[in-house]
Order: C-alpha cells, then sequence, then structure tokens
C-alpha cells in the first residue's frame, strides 16, 4: 500500500482530511475513510455499496467493463479450458495451482468426506415433499453447525481447512438428499470411487431398482459450470458470508447465510427465473412484448438473466455457458431445444435495442446456465442449489482470507438516519 492521498476539505469549517489511497495490483485505486468520521464528522454514503470496497483480497478480480474475470490471476477462459473443478478449488483455498501430488490428496480428501452424518438425512424428514430444495439445502447446511465439535476454533488454520473440505464435499451429499425428498425417493449414498460432478449425478439420478450409468458428456458439462460459477469477488452472497463470519460465527451458519442471500431472483436465483421467462414468453412472436415490458419503468418485469452489478459488457461466463449449449445439447442427444432457440432470438432481439445498449444491459452467468441444467435431467427448482454447490468454495476461501487477517473486524455499517427526530412518549389518553 502507498502513501498516496486525496485530501477533503469541509468547505463550512475548511477542515482538511487527509483520506489515504491505496493502490491495487489491477483495477480502482481505493480511499481510506476509516478516519472520516472522526476527523469530518460524517459518513460516506453508499447504498448497495456499489463504488465501496469492503476488504482486501487476493482471490478474485473482475473487471465489469472489459469482461475480465481471473480466479487468483487465471482467467476465466483458460481455467474454462484446460482445468477441473476440484483443481479450480484447490486454486482458490490455496492460491496456487496444485502440483499433481497436491491435486490427488486434495481430491482423495474431498471424495472421502462425501457422506453426512445419518441424523442429518432424518432433518429432510420434517420438511414436506414440495418444499424448495434451496430452503431445505439452507437449513440443514446451518444444521452442521451442530456437529463438528471437533474444529470450532476458526483460527486454527487445521480447523478451517477441514472445514473447508468437509462442507465441499457435503454440500452435493445434502443437495441430492433434498432432491430426493422431493421425487419420495430413498437416498442415494456417495461412492468414493467417483469423480465430484459423477457422484453428484449418481446420487441425484440413480434408484436402488436399477443400474446407473454416468453420461461423461453430462459429468463434464456440470464440472465445466461448476468452474464458471465458483467465485465471483464480493458478490452478495460472498458479501453476506463475510458480515456473517465477521461476528465470530459457526463457518457453517456463515455459509447458510450466503445460500440464503444467493436464493433471491436478483442473485442467483435469477437461472430458474430465466427459464420461469422463457416457458412464460413461449414462442418467439412473444419475445417483444416482453422486452417492452421490461423496458417500461411502471412494468416489475425485469429480463432475468439481463444486467449485472459490475459487467457492464457482456459477461464472460455466459459467453463460454453460450458457447457450450450446442456442444452439451448435441451431445446429450437434445440440439433441438426451443428454449436454447428462444434464448438466442431473446439476446438478438434485446442486444439491438437501445434500452439495453445505452443501459449496458447483455446476458449474464446465469441467461444460458438453466438451459444446460434442464437438458442435464435437472429440475427448475435444483438450479440455484447447483449455483450455491458451485460457489461454496468461493464462499470458504473468502470467509478463511477474512478470518486469518488480523486486522478483520466485525462488519457494521452506519446510515443516513431520516427518522423522527427525538420526541416524548404520550400516554394512550392523550393521543389523538
Ligand atoms: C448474479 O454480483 C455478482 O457478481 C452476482 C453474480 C455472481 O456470480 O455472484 O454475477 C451472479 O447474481 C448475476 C445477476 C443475476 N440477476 C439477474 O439476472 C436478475 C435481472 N437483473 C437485474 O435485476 C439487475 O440487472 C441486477 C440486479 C443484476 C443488477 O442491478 P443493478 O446493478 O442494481 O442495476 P440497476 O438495478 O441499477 O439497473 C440499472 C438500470 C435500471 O434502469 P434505470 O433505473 O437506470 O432507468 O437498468 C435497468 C434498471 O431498471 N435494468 C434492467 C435490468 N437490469 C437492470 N431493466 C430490464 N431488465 C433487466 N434485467
Amino acid at each position: 500500500m502507498t502513501d498516496k492521498h486525496f485530501t477533503l476539505t469541509d468547505p463550512e469549517s475548511g477542515t482538511e482530511t487527509k483520506l489515504n489511497r491505496y493502490d491495487p495490483t489491477l483495477g480502482p485505486s481505493v480511499l481510506d475513510i476509516t478516519s472520516l468520521y472522526s476527523d469530518q464528522g460524517v459518513f460516506t454514503y453508499d447504498p448497495g455499496f456499489g463504488a465501496t470496497a469492503s476488504c482486501t483480497s487476493q482471490v478474485t478480480y473482475v473487471d465489469g467493463e472489459a469482461g475480465v474475470l481471473l480466479y487468483r490471476g487465471y482467467p476465466i477462459e483458460q481455467l474454462a479450458e484446460h482445468s477441473n473443478y476440484l483443481e479450480v478449488c484447490y486454486l482458490l483455498l490455496h492460491g496456487e495451482l496444485p502440483s499433481r501430488e497436491e491435486l490427488a490428496e486434495f481430491d482423495k480428501s474431498i471424495r472421502t468426506h462425501t457422506m453426512i452424518n445419518e441424523s442429518l438425512l432424518r432433518f429432510f424428514n420434517g420438511f414436506h415433499n414440495d418444499a424448495h430444495p434451496m430452503a431445505m439445502v439452507s437449513g440443514v447446511v446451518a444444521s452442521l453447525s451442530a456437529f463438528y465439535h471437533d474444529t470450532t476454533d476458526i483460527y486454527n488454520p487445521e480447523h478451517r481447512d477441514i472445514f473447508a473440505h468437509r462442507i465441499i464435499a457435503k454440500l452435493p451429499t445434502i443437495a441430492a438428499a433434498a432432491y430426493k425428498h422431493t421425487l419420495g425417493q430413498p437416498f442415494i449414498y456417495p461412492k468414493n470411487d467417483l469423480s465430484y460432478c459423477s457422484n453428484l449425478l449418481r446420487m441425484f439420478f440413480a434408484v436402488p431398482a436399477d443400474e446407473y450409468e454416468i453420461d461423461p458428456v453430462a459429468a463434464e458439462a456440470l464440472d465445466l459450470l461448476f468452474i464458471l460459477h465458483a467465485d465471483h469477488e464480493q458478490n452478495c452472497s460472498t458479501s453476506t458470508v463475510r458480515l456473517a463470519g465477521s461476528s465470530g460465527t459457526s463457518p457453517y451458519s456463515a455459509i447458510a447465510a450466503g445460500i440464503s442471500a444467493l436464493w433471491g431472483p436478483a442473485h442467483g436465483g435469477a437461472n430458474e427465473a430465466v427459464i420461469n421467462m422463457l416457458e412464460e414468453i413461449g414462442t418467439a412472436d412473444r419475445i417483444d412484448e416482453y422486452v417492452a415490458r421490461a423496458k417500461d419503468k411502471n412494468d416489475p418485469f425485469r429480463l432475468m438473466g439481463f444486467g449485472h452489478r459490475v459487467y457492464k459488457s457482456y459477461d464472460p461466463r455466459a459467453a463460454i455457458i453460450r458457447n457450450m449449449c450446442h456442444r452439451v445439447l448435441a451431445g446429450l442427444g437434445q440440439q433441438d431445444s426451443p428454449l436454447l432457440e428462444q434464448a438466442l432470438k431473446l439476446e438478438e432481439i434485446a442486444l439491438k435495442d437501445e434500452y439495453f445498449i445505452e443501459k449496458n444491459l447483455y446476458p449474464n452467468v446465469d441467461f444460458y446456465s438453466g438451459i444446460i441444467y434442464q437438458a442435464l435431467g435437472i429440475p427448475k427448482s435444483m438450479f440455484t442449489v447447483m449455483f450455491a454447490i458451485a460457489r461454496c468454495v468461493g464462499w470458504v476461501t473468502h470467509w478463511c482470507e477474512m478470518v486469518a487477517d488480523p486486522n478483520s473486524r466485525i462488519g457494521r455499517p452506519r446510515q443516513l438516519y431520516n427518522g423522527p427526530a427525538k420526541r416524548d412518549y404520550l400516554p394512550v389518553s392523550e393521543r389523538n
């Protein structure tokens, strides 16, 4: 960090405050405003934190104008082409690509932590079969804090490591248990001899009454989608995990908070909302009607899967997923996907429309992902659960980075108060 600074002057009192400027490896510099309140008696104001750096981080870099996404410095396009999800998990957690031996050891550790305590399975009996899987998954993940009393010291790096491996390994098992509960089918136990995504597919789709053959095209497609969803800087759910974790709470509770934040349709819930929207639009001749609704200020309808708080250009992940759609759908024998045709048509029309051009609204990661999930046989209600499984490593990585930071403090934003000034209590007899 350098000693460059901005000077802020209060025009009324003339009081000057020196705001230190810290320069990054990449991206915008930041101004340290920690002394502003004590010097000038004012807060900064940034609802939604769109212009506020909440922390220092070495994990992921996003350039919204240029459409750049780097995991620990590696471009998402290169990781998507050459890596696999568990290797990306190792990279995010440890900051470097693993050696062959390191990856083998990490893979073995994840494979041998996939089972969940049998009593956790009974939690699902408390839910009706029509419970939304995100509600079940967030509830059961929070319940993990009732177990594992052997690793509760969050300031012990070994305990953090064990937590990281447990939650990354067990989330697919919990997700599969939630899905099976919605089907009224028996839970399928994980198998240690299967890869991460093959295990997940088998736990989702196998039944005791039949053999289940894993489709390598499906496993590979899932692995790539997980790489693309693994992390994304200080997004809503990751910031939620950091804020919840900053109180020193159980890391499982902090991850459960992140899952809950992800569920919203403005965030990870958009992948489910996109398919609902495409199905509601129905035919290509109705696309113009919905684009008009998305532009209408009096209509709350938004084009789901379009727009982004940071990307004001094409989300690089959406480009990769759009390009993989044709290959995966053809590989699954579903090349004539009406949903994909509808999505491509909608994108073509929207990107030519002045409103979307002027507001820099492009497809984001959620616009095409649901088309592939649906082709894999995964129901819409499970789409955001898939996002949560993939993003779990990002949440864990940021939680570990925060806990390991000696300067980390409990998060406590302030406010611009415009409620009633001080007033005295009135007995009910004196109220009108
Ligand atoms: C994810 O942060 C992350 O990194 C998130 C994520 C990750 O990996 O973690 O990338 C994952 O959450 C992707 C986003 C998924 N959400 C959606 O697809 C839902 C639809 N999108 C919008 O709700 C919206 O674009 C947001 C929430 C994503 C971004 O909202 P912003 O940055 O607050 O944008 P905004 O609401 O300020 O919109 C700017 C303008 C507004 O018009 P004006 O008030 O300026 O006239 O653009 C309009 C908005 O009305 N607008 C849209 C629109 N998105 C924004 N209009 C129509 N359709 C849309 N989708």
